[in-house]
C-alpha cells in the first residue's frame, strides 16, 4: 500500500499510482472496429469537464439539478436510515460537489473522494476540507478498479458508497451489474450505498435534454475529438462531424454519435484509420432505468434496497440500499 501523506490536519493523501493506459492503442482498437467507438472518458480533459457543467446549467438538461434538489430535500430522511458514525466514499470523486451536499447536513466521521485526477483530487479536497474541520479526509488517486477493491475501514465505521450523477447509465448491462457488485465489496458487509439513477420518460424530454438549444452537448460530444486531436495528434476533423443524440427505446438508453460529414482518414497510434462520410462513431450511451428495474439490479448486485426518493415530474432516482 502507498504511503499516506498528511497534507492538512483533517486532510490525508493516498496516492495509488493508477496504471497509465495507452489511450493511442485503446482508441485505435475502438475505431477500427466494425461499429467504431470511443470511451465517453475521453469527453473529460479540462475543456470537456468545463461543457459538461455548462450543460448542467442548460434548461433542458434536467438530471444534475434535480439529483440536487433530490439530496437537499431528502437528506434529513436518508441519514436516519444511516448510523451516526459513517463515512462517505466516493469513486469517481472528480470535483467533490455532490458530497459537498451531505457533508454540510450529515457531519460524517469521514469522507473518502476516489478518483484518477490527481489534480482535481487534490485542487476539491484541499479547498474543501478546511470548510468541513469535523469530518476526516481520505484523498485516494484510484482508478475505478483500484478503488472498488480499496479494503474496508479498520477503524470499525461503516462506508456509504455515494455514486451520484446517473454514472452508472454509462455503463453497458453485463458491465453494470459487474460495476455493482465492485459498489458492494467497496462498501463492505456493514455498508451502504447512495446512488443515483436516471429514469426513463417522454422520449421528447430525453432527446431535448441530449440536444440542447445552445449546443453545448454537440460541443462536449465533439470534444472528444479535439481532446484525442491534442493528445495524440490524430489529424480528426471535429467541424466535419455532426453530434447526434437519440433515444433508443428498445435498448432504453440515449445514444450519442459523431457522424462523419466528409471522408478523412486519421491516424492513431501508428496507424492509418478511414472514416467515409456517413461513418457513425458511438461516443455514449446513457442508459435510463425505472425504480423497479434498478431495485432489481441493486438486490442481483447483494443489496437490499430500503429507500428510493424521485421528484415530483418522475425524472430522476435516488436509491438507498444496505449490504445484504
Ligand atoms: C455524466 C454520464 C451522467 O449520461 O447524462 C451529458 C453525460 N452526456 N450529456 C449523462 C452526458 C451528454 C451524463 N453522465
Amino acid at each position: 500500500m502507498a504511503h499516506p501523506q498528511q497534507l492538512l490536519p483533517n486532510l490525508t493523501f493516498l496516492d495509488l499510482r493508477p496504471p497509465v493506459t495507452d489511450a493511442a492503442r485503446e482508441v485505435a482498437a475502438s475505431l477500427s472496429a466494425p461499429s467504431p467507438s470511443l470511451d465517453p472518458k475521453y469527453f473529460y480533459d479540462q475543456r470537456g469537464s468545463a461543457l459538461f457543467d455548462a450543460i448542467t446549467r442548460t434548461p433542458e438538461y434536467y438530471p444534475t439539478r434535480t439529483e440536487a434538489a433530490l439530496l437537499t430535500e431528502h437528506a434529513d430522511a436518508m441519514a436516519a436510515q444511516l448510523p451516526g458514525e459513517l463515512v462517505i466514499a466516493e469513486p469517481g470523486a472528480g470535483g467533490c460537489d455532490k458530497a459537498r451536499l451531505l457533508l454540510d447536513r450529515w457531519r460524517p466521521s469521514g469522507y473518502m473522494p476516489l478518483e484518477i485526477s490527481r489534480e482535481c483530487l487534490l485542487g476539491a479536497t484541499r479547498a474543501l476540507a478546511p470548510r468541513h474541520p469535523s469530518v476526516h479526509f481520505t484523498a485516494v488517486c484510484a482508478d475505478y478498479s483500484q478503488a472498488l477493491s480499496f479494503p474496508a475501514d479498520d477503524q470499525g465505521r461503516p462506508r456509504l458508497v455515494f455514486f451520484p450523477g446517473s454514472t452508472i447509465g454509462n455503463f453497458e448491462p453485463v458491465a453494470r451489474a459487474d460495476f455493482l457488485a465492485g459498489l458492494r465489496r467497496l462498501a463492505g458487509d456493514d455498508g451502504f450505498l447512495l446512488i443515483g439513477a436516471d429514469l426513463q420518460k417522454d422520449p421528447g424530454r430525453l432527446n431535448a435534454a441530449y440536444n440542447d438549444a445552445e449546443g453545448h452537448t454537440a460541443a462536449f460530444n465533439r470534444n472528444a475529438l479535439h481532446h484525442l486531436n491534442r493528445r495524440l495528434d490524430c489529424g480528426f476533423e471535429p467541424d466535419a462531424f455532426e453530434h447526434l443524440a437519440f433515444y433508443n427505446e428498445t435498448a432504453q438508453r440515449i445514444e450519442m454519435h459523431l457522424e462523419c460529414l466528409r471522408d478523412q482518414t486519421v491516424s492513431v497510434a501508428g496507424r492509418r484509420i478511414a472514416l467515409p462520410t456517413g461513418t457513425r462513431i458511438h461516443t455514449e450511451s446513457s442508459y435510463k432505468f425505472t425504480v423497479e428495474g434498478f431495485s432489481r439490479e441493486l438486490v442481483e448486485a447483494g443489496f437490499a434496497p430500503l429507500s428510493s426518493w424521485v421528484d415530483d415530474e418522475e425524472l430522476f432516482s435516488i436509491h438507498l440500499a444496505r449490504a445484504a
